[in-house]
């Protein structure tokens, strides 16, 4: 039977005939070939016996090559590996031409990996990551199984624009050669496929509200879609959210279960991918040494992962917010771009993280915002200029969670959608929650990138998901 090289390095049964197949990563002196199948960070190491392997046969193992093996397992020799195999017999599977095989054992840029998004896998980091990715995903659905959600898929082609932010992708089977008009001179949407315009989901929130208002607890993880011009090293045009949300829970239950859900999911992976996570940790530490002391982080990777596990975020007021960027030295000496002035001003990612970073120094879970920054159905406080929302930020991501306790008062909502010019026509199915039943509830959204990237210690998003989708951007 073949064994996975995770099953074999633990393994303690020498002298044994094994079986593996893998991918060539190194092959030094004729003699050691370190082979990896992506079930471990860790190369098994094969000894071959040059003086009686063919000379053609030896050519094939390259750098990227598919091999299989069979051999004995012998504890090692060497430093560094605790087994190792004698190989008897290796066969190619498949060959990798050197000459043209671009992932070669030394460091490649990040940038030109992302060129080869197709091969960039087979390296430490970005296995590496990929597996951590796959761990959260599994922790993601343990927590919330574990504690009596129910998964609801929530679709991805919609009528309706969750967030108001405008930002979606067109669904549409017209002819963009020949779009048909009405009367108006306007498109004529009663011609195209769904009878209607329709768009890919920016959030899944809407939908899982008419869930939670029956089943209680719910969450919905899926693709989610952005059109927003934005380059910077947080932003993806595709990715993946994570929401739950809850009947009869307010918004301090809200910010217990994003508190206490984060925590679970990281703590799920400190226990289960040690080997990953500490290279990452190596090479994040290395990355940041390159970087000028200021810029540096205090902390190491997995410092930063057990600070946020055994730490309490910090719950702090948009208000109070505002008033210690108010008077804090980067905006006084006006070294923010955007310097805060007025209460009311949305917070820009620089805000965001000098409260983590500088000010508070751990997750802070800013609430109540000015109503006119969130969006349309976010509850509207007895002050009648607030909203019961939540942002949850995090030290070098900035906003990881945003969510809110929903406005559940049939009128207040209705109010709230025309007077900003929201087609009420859309949302009939979404105020009719608030004619029959109607009960507080509360849910947020975490995107998984930022929750990948803060896990891992990876500096862009785009080195978090397998194929990044990003303005101009989507090869593979
Ligand atoms: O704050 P957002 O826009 O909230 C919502 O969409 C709500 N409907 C969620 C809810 O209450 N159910 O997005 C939620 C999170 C952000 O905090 C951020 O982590 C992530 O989604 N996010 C992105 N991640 C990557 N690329 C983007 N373009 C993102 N936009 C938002
Ligand atoms: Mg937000």
């Amino acid at each position: 039977m073949q064994q996975s090289i995770a099953e074999l390095l633990q393994s303690d049964q020498f002298l044994q005939e094994v079986h593996l197949k893998g991918w060539v990563r190194t092959f030094r002196a004729n003699r050691f070939i370190a082979v990896n199948d992506g079930s471990t960070i860790n190369n098994i190491q094969c000894v071959i016996d040059f003086s009686t392997t063919d000379d053609t046969l030896l050519k094939r193992i390259t750098t990227g090559a598919a091999i299989a093996v069979t051999g004995i397992l012998i504890e090692s020799q060497g430093k560094g590996q605790s087994v190792e195999i004698q190989v008897n017999e290796i066969e190619i599977l498949g060959d990798s031409n050197p000459e043209e095989y671009p992932i070669q054992p030394k460091k490649h840029s990040f940038e030109f990996l992302r060129e080869n998004a197709h091969l960039r896998v087979r390296t430490n980091t970005f296995s590496a990551v990929m597996r951590v990715r796959s761990a959260l995903s599994f922790a993601v659905h343990k927590y919330f199984t574990e504690n009596g959600f129910y998964n609801l898929h929530t679709p991805i082609i919609t009528g309706s624009d969750a967030e108001g932010a405008g930002e979606m992708f067109r669904v549409s089977t017209l002819d963009p050669n020949n779009i048909p008009k009405n009367e108006d001179g306007e498109i004529d949407y009663s011609q195209d496929f769904f009878g209607k315009e329709t768009n890919l989901t920016v959030s899944g929130q809407l939908e899982a509200e008419t869930y939670a208002m029956a089943l209680t607890k719910v969450y919905t993880f899926g693709p989610t879609f952005r059109a927003e011009n934005s380059n910077t090293t947080r932003h993806l045009a595709e990715f993946w959210m994570i929401e739950p949300e809850v009947a009869f829970m307010d918004l301090n239950g809200n910010m217990d279960l994003a508190e206490d859900f984060i925590k679970a999911v990281i703590k799920y992976v400190l226990e289960n991918c040690k080997d990953d996570l500490t290279f990452l940790d190596e090479r994040f530490t290395k990355e940041e040494s390159t970087k000028p002391a200021q810029q540096r982080s205090e902390m190491s990777l997995l410092e930063k992962l057990n600070f946020v596990v055994e730490n309490n975020f910090k719950r702090v007021t948009y208000t109070e917010a505002i008033n210690i960027l108010r008077n804090c030295k980067p905006n006084k000496k006006k070294k923010f771009q955007y310097l805060i002035d007025e209460w009311g001003t949305d917070l820009q990612s620089e805000h965001e993280r000098y409260l983590v970073e500088k000010h508070f120094k751990c997750p802070v879970i800013l609430f109540d915002y000015p109503a006119n920054i969130k969006a349309f159905y976010m509850r509207l406080n007895d002050d009648g200029k607030t909203v019961r929302a939540m942002d949850v930020l995090f030290p070098g991501i900035g906003e990881i969670v945003g969510g809110s306790q929903r406005e559940e008062r049939y009128d207040v909502l209705k109010e709230k959608i025309k007077a900003l010019d929201i087609d009420e026509k859309e949302l009939w199915w979404y105020l009719d929650l608030r004619k029959f039943g109607t009960a507080i509830h509360s849910g947020f959204g975490l995107g998984f990138e930022r929750l990948v990237q803060f896990t891992t210690g990876m500096g862009n998003i785009r080195d978090v998901i397998p194929f990044p989708r990003t303005p101009q951007n989507a090869e593979f």
